[in-house]
């Protein structure tokens, strides 16, 4: 599917964008492993979360919905119902549904197998199974465990102490998975605070778990109760249409109950760094998430430099970040961001190739990027390398450059934000 974007005058309206796609899979995870429903409201239907659902429906876990309206019930009946998948479980193109579920998998007395999509076969799963043998569990794959396909043969796990090499919001819930469903306690150390959804939920589903600076722990054979939850707004959806409304003149769009957690709000701190007319307002919680409403009107942006402990924290949005780049003036550079490399595709490099295309001065560097901003764009023909944040991206640099761009194989937003379009077209004042 191709997505074709022409220059709007300007970008105005109030909208909501769709479910927290981190929080989505937690949610069913976790209602998945608890007893008794969760019923979850404003569910991410889009294909990543939708695969967590079918793997665990392979499990034995049953659901009712998810319909139209983002209603998903879990009726859980704690891990010890869970049960030998028949087939191969299949993640999709969903990094967080096979580094989550393998800490699942890995603490249940069972063999499975789990795979992936082309891209995903091709992303490092070594630091997820290294520290989960670790624990006790078998696991078998390409290149020493390190590419799917992965055979599991979990159970009797023993909890234990990890110093993560890289902050990982993935690695890090693996392991705290692991951790609820193995004896004793587990601890893990992050070199970097990355997204804490994980924490927040274990602790609304009523499991105690600690937490000091970088530190977290967990301790084994805890039950968890099903609870309601109303999922936030994604910002890294969000995120889009921030950037776009910031660099169209006469925008002014604002995004209502949208999640601000601070270890996921580095995209509103940059933008207003970079003299982004951004407000945010209504802050309220969530079922234990900060929500917020975010509004956003053009002004004339400025490029900075980050890197260090902000970069996880705003890792999704870096691409979608080059594009504000491209049309600030002055520099934009980012450092500290190698896992850019093996994202949903090598971002450094598909962001640089594909910006180049609208005209932009842009260079990789090693861990990051260098943006010289400040000429206009000019529309462009360009390629989604299958990965739904670039293709977004690209539809954003799209909207502010010069006549027609086409974006082929842009199917994969459906991946992260099935209304994308919709949304855009909804706030375009022609
Ligand atoms: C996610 C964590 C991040 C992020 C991904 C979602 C999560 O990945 O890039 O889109 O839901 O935990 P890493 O844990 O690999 O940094």
């Amino acid at each position: 599917m191709n997505l074709e974007i022409t220059p709007p005058r300007a970008l105005r309206g109030s909208v909501r964008v769709s479910g927290d796609k981190s929080i989505s899979h937690r949610a069913t995870m976790l209602g998945a492993l608890a007893e008794g429903d969760t019923q979850i409201e404003n569910f991410l239907m889009g294909a990543d979360c939708l695969a967590t659902v079918k793997c665990l429906a392979q499990m034995g876990v049953t659901f009712t919905g998810p319909g139209e309206n983002g209603r998903l019930v879990v009726h859980g009946r704690g891990p010890g119902a869970l049960k030998e998948p028949e087939n191969v479980l299949d993640a999709g193109n969903s990094g967080t549904t096979i580094r989550l579920l393998l800490g699942i998998l890995a603490g249940l007395p069972f063999f499975s197998v789990i795979t992936g999509d082309a891209s995903l076969r091709r992303r490092p799963m070594k630091r997820v199974t290294g520290p989960l043998s670790r624990m006790g569990a078998s696991i078998w794959g390409r290149q020493g465990a390190n590419l799917a396909p992965l055979a599991v043969r979990g159970g009797e796990l023993q909890g234990a102490e990890f110093h993560l090499p890289v902050a990982s919001a993935q690695v890090k819930s693996a392991l705290l998975l692991a951790g609820l469903l193995a004896r004793g306690e587990t601890r893990v150390v992050e070199p970097a605070p990355s997204r804490d959804h994980t924490e927040r939920m274990l602790q609304y589903f009523g499991a105690e778990i600690g937490k000091e600076g970088l530190t977290v722990w967990i301790k084994g054979g805890q039950v968890l109760s099903g609870r309601r939850v109303t999922v936030p707004g994604d910002i890294s959806s969000a995120a889009f249409l921030l950037v776009a409304a910031a660099v169209i003149p006469g925008s002014d769009v604002t995004i209502r109950e949208v999640g601000v957690n601070p270890t996921r709000n580095g995209i509103v701190e940059v933008l207003q760094a970079m003299s982004a007319d951004l407000e945010v307002f209504n802050r309220h919680e969530l079922g234990g998430e900060p929500v917020a409403d975010i509004r956003v009107r053009h002004s004339r942006l400025r490029g900075v430099t980050i890197g260090g402990e902000l970069i996880p924290r705003l890792i999704d949005e870096i691409p979608v970040l080059a594009v504000a780049g491209a049309l600030a003036e002055g520099e934009l550079v980012v450092r500290d961001a190698s896992e850019l490399k093996v994202k949903e595709s090598n971002r450094i490099a598909t962001v640089v190739q594909e910006l180049k295309k609208f005209g932009v001065e842009i260079e990789a560097l090693d861990d990051g990027l260098r943006v010289r901003g400040g000429r206009p764009l000019t529309g462009a023909s360009c390629n989604s390398h299958g990965d739904h944040r670039i293709a977004m991206a690209m539809a954003v640099a799209g909207l502010a450059a010069r006549g027609k761009t086409v974006i082929r194989d842009a199917g994969c937003v459906d991946v992260s934000f099935p209304g994308f379009a919709g949304i855009l077209s909804s706030l375009r004042v022609d």
